[in-house]
């Protein structure tokens, strides 16, 4: 591990638990300037670095947790809401982007996110299955493999992940080692493969990030793996374990009989209960 972390432990800051059921957000300091809204339940948590020219949010999280954001933000971090520079959304489902709209700060997503978050793609996106309104949000900052975000003390590289969804990217800070995985790289599972996204290209990106030297990662859901061994390890697992369920995959296509093989349906033709 780098010297960062290891001088510095990961620790809770405060819990906001006063609606009960574990609603609320659970504030951690992660590392120096670098704070996680871990969610418990439902949502992705959301992560603030405070750098010293931005502070960069990434992904904005569920709707129905934003108070919860908010309140910690304020009596915890000491920031507000405007004090945010940057929102970055790691991809277009729901529970990332619902809250963009809080935000009047610019906001960026990887330019197949964008798209599908500026058509309000609701096949993709999955707002209206989980009852949140996702029209008229836009991504004023369209992404691509290797834009670097300079925040004055650290560096976000954006590495393109495709997989899960088309649009996703995870966020790499390259001098020290660290990587914000998204919903591409979790702890002890791998990603669930939605509309747009596709295994094959899931393992390729995992493979991607497997290039890097990463000492910890920090996913968007679960917890985060710290030590370059431990993350190796969950990287060739996740590879592992893509190959096989996409060879299955493929045994179970080629036994059936090429007679009852025929074009899919399109996924928009599908009944709005299916979506
Ligand atoms: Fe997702």
């Amino acid at each position: 591990m780098d010297k960062e972390v290891k001088e510095f432990e990961p620790r809770l800051i405060k819990e906001d638990d006063i609606y009960g059921e574990k609603a609320g957000y659970r504030l951690n300091l992660l590392r120096p300037n670098v704070y996680q809204f871990y969610s418990r339940t439902a949502g992705c948590h959301v992560f603030l670095i405070i750098g010293d020219e931005l502070n960069v949010l990434i992904d904005t999280g569920i709707i129905t947790k934003f108070n919860s954001f908010n309140y910690l933000l304020t009596t915890e971090v000491g920031l507000k809401v405007e004090d945010i520079d940057l929102v970055i959304n790691t991809h277009e489902h729901f529970d990332h982007i619902s809250s963009n709209a809080y935000f009047h700060c610019p906001i960026a997503a990887h330019r197949w996110a964008a798209v599908k978050i500026q058509h309000s793609d609701e096949l993709i996106t999955k707002g209206k299955k989980w009852g949140v309104d996702l029209t008229d949000l836009r991504i004023n900052l369209w992404l691509e493999d290797r834009n670097i975000i300079d925040l004055g003390n650290m560096f976000l590289k954006v590495v393109e992940t495709p997989g899960h969804t088309s649009g996703c990217i995870c966020l790499y800070e390259p001098y020290k080692n660290y990587l914000f995985s998204g919903d591409t790289l979790f702890k002890g599972a791998i990603s669930n493969i939605y509309e747009s996204g596709s295994i094959s290209e899931y393992i390729d990106s995992l493979e991607i990030l497997n290039t890097l030297k990463l000492e910890c990662f920090y996913p968007s859901h679960g917890r985060s793996v710290f030590g370059l061994d431990l993350v190796a390890q969950e990287i060739a697992n996740s590879i592992e374990v893509a190959k096989m369920e996409l060879n299955s995959f493929i045994n179970k296509v080629r036994s059936k009989p090429l007679d009852k093989a025929r074009p899919p349906p399109s996924l928009y033709n599908r009944e709005e209960e299916d979506l």
